[in-house]
């Protein structure tokens, strides 16, 4: 799916990019998503956010899972 329509970055590249750990800035930087009309910018952002390695370790975290009964 493209994310960027000004650039036609995809969402693919972007969980690429940000798999390796960059930053929703060093992201827009290397692929010019943002760049122009800046629509995507917030999707962007959005998408580094979850796709980022610490992102995902930070969900594995099993202290910070609360049981469902949890008040
Ligand atoms: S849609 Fe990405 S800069 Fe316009």
């Amino acid at each position: 799916m493209i994310v960027c329509v000004c650039r036609a970055v995809s969402d693919r590249l972007i969980h690429e990019l940000a798999a390796q750990g960059l930053s929703p800035e060093q992201v827009m930087a290397r692929t010019g998503a943002g760049s122009c009309c800046g629509a995507c910018r917030p999707t962007v952002s959005r998408l580094v956010q979850l796709a980022r390695p610490a992102a995902h370790a930070e969900r594995a975290r099993p202290e910070q899972v609360r049981p469902l009964d949890a008040a």
